[in-house]
Order: C-alpha cells, then structure tokens, then sequence
C-alpha cells in the first residue's frame, strides 16, 4: 500500500512506539487518527504529525471498551471520510508471578482482575478495534486494508506475565485468524513482536539495571522505538505480507 493520503488509525498514538509509528506513517504522508487515553500525551502527538505536514486527529477511547470504539470508528469515517488501516498497539502492564512463595508460604498471588485487564486492553482492544476497522473498510469498499497488532516476544510466555503473555499470543493468533476471513476483501494482517525498546518506562530505570538488559541481548543494545516503526511502515507498504509475526527483537528468541 502506498501511504501518501491513506487513513490509518493508531491506538496508543499518544507515546511510546504509538507515537513513533505515528511520526514515521505521516512522514509518508499517510492522515492518522490517534486513539489514547492520555489527552495530554496525544494532543502532543497530533501537534508533532501537524508539523511534520501531515494531518492528525485525536480521540479519547478505551480499546476494551466495545461502544466507544464502535463510536469512534463511526467518527474517524465521518472526520476522515476513508480508513484503509489500523495499528493495534495500546497496552498497559499489570506484570506478577502466578504466585510467589516465601519460606515454604504463599504470599502473593497474580489477582483475576489484573490478569482480565491486561487482557482486555490487548487481546479484546485489538479484536474491537480489528473488527471495526475492516467493517468499514469492507462498506467503503478500500481497494486495499492493512491490520498491524503489536504483539510482543513474551509471547512465548515470559516469567511474571501470565497475563501480557498470554494476550501477546493471543494478538498473534487473531493475526493469522484475519489474514485468513479478511484477505478476500484484500486485507491484510500481521503481527509484530518487539523485544525490549527503549520507551519512557525502561528510562526510569537505573543505569546498572538497563545495562544488564542489554547485555542479554544478543546485538548488545535496547531497540529504538523508530525500529518498530519502520517495521510497520514495511508491513503498509508490502502488499503480499499477511498473516504472519514478524519478530524485532536484536536476536532474542525468549
Ligand atoms: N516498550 C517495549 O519494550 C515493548 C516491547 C514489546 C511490546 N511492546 C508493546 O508495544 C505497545 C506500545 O508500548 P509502549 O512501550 O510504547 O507503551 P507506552 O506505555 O509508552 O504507550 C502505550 C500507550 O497506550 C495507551 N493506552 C493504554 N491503555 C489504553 C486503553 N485501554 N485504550 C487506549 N489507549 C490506551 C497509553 O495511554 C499510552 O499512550 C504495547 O502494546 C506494548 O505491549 C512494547
């Protein structure tokens, strides 16, 4: 897909890797509509789009929340008057072991609710937004549609995230569903499994503790958000790529 003019929405647009996909789509001249639900951050982000010379909207939507992501997909049409993709990347981090034992005792177990919101943002954010996004793309009749979920390498299961990991796998496993039901439409869809990026969160950490990440990775280094971002811009721009995951991790396996 060539992305001059094109309408791509992107959940947590307003920082982080969101934010960079956001900069480097509008750099080829794709319109974005960010959905956050960190006003501030997201305001910020339209504002950077608008000075690289590209157009942005924002909106304030919680992905697990069904009717206001069906509202706000019925906005970004109306505003935007075309969608031809969307990037699933909002996520939050509820990390615990299933339980953690002291002298023989359970003291500390991973809580439901931490587990079924971790898996609502990612997992069900994901499917409600992929939903509402190939609606209307499929009623606008796009001659092309793209789906990018943001998954992760814990995907493979990492230690204190039953939850993230679960739901990473769970986004690669829709991945492929909807390449499956939506390339009849010529939709396209694919995941992406970072390793670890250099983010706001992974900064507030001491300097020993992110020298010890980067020693276990095998290029040495944290990767840079524009890394991700320049995997979804390929993932846009090649159209035979679908229904697979596409790991950017500096060589770690897991
Ligand atoms: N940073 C990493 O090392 C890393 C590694 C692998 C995967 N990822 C994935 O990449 C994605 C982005 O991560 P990031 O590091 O940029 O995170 P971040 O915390 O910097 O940004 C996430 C954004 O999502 C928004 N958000 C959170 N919950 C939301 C909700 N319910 N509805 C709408 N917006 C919501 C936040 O407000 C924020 O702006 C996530 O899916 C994350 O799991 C990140």
């Amino acid at each position: 897909m060539e992305l001059q003019g094109k309408v791509v929405a992107i959940t947590g647009g307003g920082k982080g890797i969101g934010r960079a996909i956001a900069l480097r789509l509008a750099a080829q001249g794709a319109k974005l509509a960010l959905l956050d639900l960190d006003e501030e951050a997201m305001t910020q982000t339209c504002d950077l789009v608008k000075e690289a010379g590209s157009e942005a909207r924002g909106y304030i939507c919680n992905v697990a929340d069904e009717a206001a992501v069906e509202t706000t997909f019925n906005q970004i049409v109306a505003d935007f008057n075309s969608l031809h993709g969307v990037v699933n990347n909002a996520g939050i981090l509820r990390d615990a072991q299933l339980i953690k034992v002291k002298d023989g005792k359970v003291v500390k177990k991973m809580t439901a609710d931490n587990y079924s919101l971790v898996v609502d943002v990612h997992m069900k954010g994901a499917f409600l937004c992929a939903r509402e996004a190939a609606a209307h793309m499929v009623e606008l009749g796009v001659e092309e549609g793209c789906i990018v979920n943001m998954s992760s390498i814990a995907y493979r299961g990492n230690f204190g995230q039953s939850n993230y990991s679960a739901a990473k796998a769970g986004i690669v496993a829709q991945s492929k569903v909807w390449a499956k039901e939506l390339g009849r439409y010529n939709i396209r869809s694919m995941a992406i499994a970072p390793g670890t990026i250099d983010t706001e969160l992974l900064r507030s950490m001491p300097e020993d503790a992110l020298n010890a990440i980067a020693a276990g990775i095998p290029l040495k280094r944290i990767g840079d958000v524009d890394n991700i971002a320049q995997t979804v811009q390929h993932i846009f721009e090649n159209n035979y790529l679908s229904g697979d995951v596409i790991e950017v991790s500096g060589g770690v396996t897991l």
